[in-house]
């Protein structure tokens, strides 16, 4: 590959695999996968909140209370290494709810799916860091509003920060896709995206995944393994 200057990352349940963290498709850990232990309609939905909200509430209250126990493994250290080492930008594009890239060190972080450690108020949307649980109904710190939600982006939601992303990746010499099924959209079109405008691109993934035949290069291990040796690689 030629030398990059700016990269740009997107990433996937698959980096949090080996913290702990359950992926949400089959493929990893040998067990369940989140998706196999929870309908997608049941939890993660608008119209789940709407008809279900207890159920929905607890579902990421035990979520949040889960990441808060796990550690950033040394996939999430090396990428923060990238950023503080590589001469050109480096922004991490993440589908992770979880906050283990910002606390292995990584600061440019775009989380397109939203954060468990932030509540949304829909009364004045304003949104607050939140590590505590939701189900009581907890009062908003800024309007004192009983409407406070995860602020996740469930599926038939539109995801965040899509213009600066879409940015992001017409300015990328490299895109590199790690721990990432490709299964969900718009992330799993971003890599034809960069292609198109011009960036190399690679896959780092425990296997092959849906969108493996778009990637100039595929390769396959543990997220531990394999980022840290390209980071290695690429630092020289
Ligand atoms: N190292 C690298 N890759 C791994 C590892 C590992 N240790 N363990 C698993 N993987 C790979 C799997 O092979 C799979 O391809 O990570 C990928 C995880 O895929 P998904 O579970 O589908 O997670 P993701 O792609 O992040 O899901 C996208 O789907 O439900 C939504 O909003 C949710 O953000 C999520 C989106």
């Amino acid at each position: 590959m030629n030398r990059p200057r700016s990269i740009v990352i997107l990433t996937g349940a698959g980096i949090s695999a080996e913290s702990g963290i359950d992926t949400f498709r089959a493929g990893a850990n040998g067990g369940p996968s989140l998706w196999e232990q929870h309908r997608v309609e049941d939890v993660a939905t608008p119209e789940a909140f709407a008809r279900d909200p207890d159920l929905v509430l607890r579902f990421y209250d035990m979520r949040r209370a889960a990441i808060q126990t796990k550690e950033p493994n040394a996939a999430h250290r090396a990428l923060a290494r990238l950023e503080r080492e590589w001469a050109g930008p480096v922004t991490v594009v993440t589908q992770n709810v979880d906050d283990l890239h910002e606390r292995g060190g990584s600061h440019a972080v775009i989380h397109m799916h939203g954060e468990h450690l932030s509540a949304w108020c829909t009364a004045c949307d304003v949104r607050t860091r939140w590590t505590g649980a939701l189900i009581d109904r907890p009062a908003c710190p800024a309007c004192g509003a009983r409407a406070l939600r995860p602020d996740i982006v469930w599926f038939g939601e539109i995801p965040y920060r899509m213009d600066a992303i879409q940015t992001l990746l017409a300015d990328a010499d490299l895109f590199v896709s790690i721990g990432t099924s490709g299964a969900v959209y718009p992330a799993a079109g971003f890599v034809r995206l960069a292609r198109e405008l011009g960036a190399q691109t690679l896959e780092l993934n425990l296997e092959r995944s849906q969108g493996s035949a778009w990637f100039d290069q595929t390769r396959l291990g543990p997220a531990s393994e394999i980022v840290t040796a390209w980071v290695d690689e690429l630092l020289g």
